[in-house]
């Protein structure tokens, strides 16, 4: 079989990985990939929709797997069916629970899925007005896509005011910004959970955990995410098994019932709560770096899984996890989130020699044969161990060895579940 991942970072780099082990694969590309990604597939420097599309007219592949939310939103699944090609994803209606917060609002509070109490607001003075007589903290966030950094937790009103006022007036998200959502405050332990979905079976992952922020102690800005674990140690199956039957069946009816039937990754941003779990957003494909910690313990095959998903037939595809823990540490630029350099060399990966780490590249480059940096977020540092503190021991060992000027990672990942 020959399969097309679309996407450069890190998660794109973990599914290439895993793909590559499947004895189906006869041919792997990836669009535009990164240096990680070129050791195990044919990098093709495809920066767009139409260039995409077009190169697929030409190069006859058996399966596309659609990495980033961007894509999904602009509908590359619905283009990529119309050629005949199959393809893993959400189409552009069905991922609308991700591009739209309003519309994932909505819809949870009319199927009655458990999430935090919320309005939406187009107009700035009707949104000030709004938060004068709300409770502190409270969440304010531009409806649509904005990198996962489109979301302001705000102590007080002035807070508030200058979140809505950087939101709406000045659009510093952009068009995401032309709506907003304020919501409840949601106070518990916040979780990544993942169930595979075709339509109308859900698989569900085991728990993973992100650290978002860019600092130790949950500290700081919000960032594309720093670091994973999976499985969550204090996360049940009780949990995993609430979150399927309150949230993701019924989600999964529900997009059924409208016609908008999701097959792909359903990413549901749970906060387990004193009164259960409820949803702080979806996503409709993998995180990231959710996706370094969990291909590293995904048994069997992911071409059989995800082709079960596109084909309808995920009822009866054996899924199992190993007994292992895994986890993920990002290697970021200094500056990240916010503005940083690039084209910092990177050395020292050549120096790893523990057979249970595996480092993904996020934001690397090649510039003649020399890797250097070329994102925030530049690599993930992933191991699998017994327990989740062996895995993080590992990747902490490896990232040791590992510099480039600038760069920063949190020393504390996992910490606060183990
Ligand atoms: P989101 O992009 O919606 O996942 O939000 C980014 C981060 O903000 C989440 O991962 C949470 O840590 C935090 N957050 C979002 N919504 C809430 C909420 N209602 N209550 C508490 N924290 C939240
Ligand atoms: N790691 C969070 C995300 O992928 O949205």
């Amino acid at each position: 079989m020959k399969i097309l991942v679309i996407g450069s970072g890190g998660r794109e780099n973990a599914l290439a990985w895993k793909l590559k082990q499947s004895p189906k694969v006869t041919g792997l590309f990836a669009a535009p990939g990164n240096p990680g990604t070129k050791d195990i597939a044919t990098n093709v420097p495809l920066n767009s929709q139409r260039e995409i599309i077009e190169w697929l007219k030409q190069n006859r592949m058996d399966l596309v797997v659609v990495g980033p939310d961007n894509y999904l939103a602009d509908g590359i699944v619905d283009e990529i069916q119309n050629l005949g090609i199959k393809v893993f994803g959400p189409t552009k209606l069905a991922s609308e629970i991700e591009w739209s917060k309003s519309y994932a609002k909505d819809l949870m509070k009319e199927i009655g899925i458990p999430t935090a109490s919320f309005e939406t607001f187009t107009d700035f003075e009707k949104a000030l007005e709004y938060v004068k007589q709300n409770k502190f903290p409270t969440v304010i966030k531009a409806s649509g896509l904005a990198l996962g950094k489109g979301v302001i937790i705000a102590e007080n009103f002035d807070e508030a005011e200058k979140a809505l006022r950087e939101i709406m007036t000045d659009k510093v998200f952009g068009e995401a910004g032309d709506e907003v959502v304020i919501e409840e405050y949601l106070m518990g332990r916040e979780i990544s959970t993942h169930a595979f979905c075709d339509g109308e079976t859900v698989v569900m992952f085991p728990s993973s955990q992100d650290h978002k922020r860019i600092f130790e102690g949950d500290q700081g800005p919000n960032t594309g995410g720093m670091g994973t674990i999976a499985p969550v140690p204090w996360v049940t199956e009780q949990h995993i098994e609430d979150i399927k039957i309150q949230i993701v069946i019924p989600l999964i009816q529900a997009l059924k019932k409208r016609g908008r039937e999701f097959k792909g990754l359903l990413f549901p941003g749970i906060m387990i709560t004193e009164t259960g779990p409820k949803v702080i957003e979806f996503n409709a494909r993998f995180g990231d770096p959710e996706t370094e910690s969990y291909m590293r313990i995904l048994e069997g095959d992911l071409v059989d899984i995800l082709l079960s998903c596109v084909d309808g037939t995920l009822k009866d595809t054996a899924i199992n996890w190993s007994k292992q823990s895994a986890a993920t540490v990002i290697c970021a630029s200094g500056g990240y989130p916010g503005s940083y350099e690039k084209g910092k060399e990177i050395i020292g990966l050549d120096k790893i020699t523990d057979n249970d780490v595996v480092v993904f590249h996020c934001g690397t480059k090649l510039i003649q044969d020399k890797l250097v940096t070329n994102g925030g977020r530049v690599l993930a540092v992933t191991a699998v161990g017994d327990t989740v503190s062996d895995a993080l021991a590992k990747s902490y060992k490896a990232i040791e060895g590992i510099t480039f000027e600038g760069m920063q990672y949190r020393k504390d990942i996992g910490q606060k579940s183990i």
